[in-house]
């Protein structure tokens, strides 16, 4: 069905009703349209009758194009015919037949529900009233043609809207990608310079290690010697006693110059199948310090099955160094906590991992000092308390079973007042060995 609006006009045959209450107005009128142009006109003898009419064909998608309207009707008058009519149907032509008399009413309808046109009655110029019809149909046909133009805009102004829109969010969608590229490229470069920094450092340090190594055992065993053979009644008493404090202390740098070793050892010594969760396990009751100093240990264990190939007494020597530096860290805070969780990761075209995590409410690290923590004698603590190894030789093992560890702190100040509001992540992940490999060691141990 046709809508008011989507009314067409063609040049033939256009619908035309005539409301006149003479019947033979109507007639002549009708007679008059019906031989000189090629439309078939309706009439009406009164208000009533051309509303319900007009309803009536507008309801079937045959709405009238043009109406031409004697004001002066009883019932219902042409004003109020006309007024009614507007109130649904804005298309329709109409052309106003009315008395000299009727002057003015008919330029306030002119004005106010857009006539086309009126004419004086009686209609005696036939070509004045087919003139008029033309003209108002014509009219018409280009109000309609500059509505289906503006209706044909409004859908192009709309679909370019809507284009734009997507535009513009499909813009956004890359700019965010390119910052999360950009922020992972930051994140890889800031990795690499760090890998770097300690690739240099483990080959200076190995180097260290190596030159003072010998000479170290030199001294070491000459003390031992002297200490073996020297009778108290030759050698006074303090200086034996100092002797002893070299052999003690040349064993403190020998296990010292051993951790720099092993920060830049990559060979992985005697692998075997590691529980990982049962070595943590294994650890907690030798850290008893803990529950000395009240701090609370909750464990999260991933519960399946899984094993890590690796040296046991390596990992547990890193795992202790982060033991150690937790319960540091933990002194003198309120509720000192540490959760130690192990969660296995499954990566798409990746090996998966097992995730370690430790998590102290501790007084956390400094953003500016997050950076040195991997250095190899890089501590904040005092003199005597740390050597600045214990990361770094946890790095080293870590990098040993093809791993890989991250230390994060929500601490971004280096005011110590507000300790207790950072906190420290210690994460590492370690390849695990694939299920079916793991399914045949447990066979054999
Ligand atoms: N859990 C932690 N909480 C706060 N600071 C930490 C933690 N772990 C490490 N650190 C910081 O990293 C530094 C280096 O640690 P580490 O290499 O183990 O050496 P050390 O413990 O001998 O100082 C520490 O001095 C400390 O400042
Ligand atoms: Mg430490």
């Amino acid at each position: 069905m046709l809508k008011q609006n989507e009314r067409e006009l063609t040049p033939q045959g256009h619908r035309i009703l005539i409301v006149d209450d003479d019947p033979l107005v109507c007639k002549i009128t009708r007679e008059l349209i019906f031989r000189n142009t090629p439309h078939n006109p309706d009439t009406a003898n009164d208000g009533i009758d051309a509303l319900d009419k007009h309803k009536k064909a507008s309801n079937t998608g045959q709405g009238y194009d043009l109406m031409l309207v004697d004001l002066m009707m009883p019932e219902m008058d042409g004003t109020t015919l006309i007024s009614e009519i507007r109130e649904y149907d804005q298309d329709i032509a109409i052309i106003v037949i009315t008395g000299r008399g009727e002057l003015s009413e008919a330029y306030r309808l002119l004005k106010e529900f857009q006539i086309s046109d009126f004419l004086y009655k009686p209609v005696n110029s036939t070509d004045a009233l087919l003139f008029s019809i033309e003209n108002a149909l014509e009219k018409s046909r280009l109000r309609l043609e500059i509505q289906q133009h503006e209706k044909l805009l409004e859908e192009r102004v709309l679909e370019r809207t809507n284009a734009l829109r997507n535009e513009v969010a499909e813009h956004k969608q890359s700019e965010e990608k390119l910052d999360h590229a950009n922020h992972e490229l930051k994140e890889t470069q800031a990795q690499l310079v760090q890998a770097a920094k300690l690739a240099s450092i483990g080959e200076l340090a190995t180097g260290i290690a190596h030159e003072l190594n010998t000479p170290l055992m030199i001294i070491r065993g000459n003390s031992q010697l002297i200490l073996e053979n020297a009778t108290e009644s030759l050698v006074p008493q303090e200086i034996l006693q100092s002797i002893s404090q070299f052999v003690e202390q040349t064993d403190r740098m020998g296990r010292i110059i051993n951790w720099l070793r092993n920060f830049s050892n990559q060979t992985l010594f005697e692998s075997i199948p590691i529980r990982v969760n049962d070595a943590l396990d294994s650890l907690i009751p030798v850290s008893e310090q803990f529950r000395q100093r009240g701090i609370q240990i909750e464990k999260n264990y991933d519960s399946s099955h899984f094993f890590v190939l690796g040296n046991l007494s390596e990992l547990e020597q890193a795992f202790i160094h982060l033991l150690t530096n937790a319960r540091d860290a933990l002194e003198g805070i309120e509720h000192p906590t540490l959760k130690i969780q192990t969660e296995i990761q499954s990566q798409k075209q990746q090996e998966d991992t097992v995730v370690i995590r430790f998590i102290d409410n501790g007084h956390g690290i400094p953003q500016d000092v997050i950076a040195n923590v991997f250095d190899p004698f890089f501590t904040t603590k005092e003199v005597g308390k740390g050597t600045g190894l214990g990361l770094s030789v946890c790095y080293g093992i870590v990098k040993k079973h093809h791993g890989h560890i991250e230390v994060s702190s929500l601490r971004d100040s280096i005011d110590l007042s507000d300790q207790g509001h950072g906190g420290t992540t210690v994460t590492i992940s370690l390849p695990i060995l694939q299920k079916f490999e793991s399914e045949n060691l447990e066979i054999l141990i």
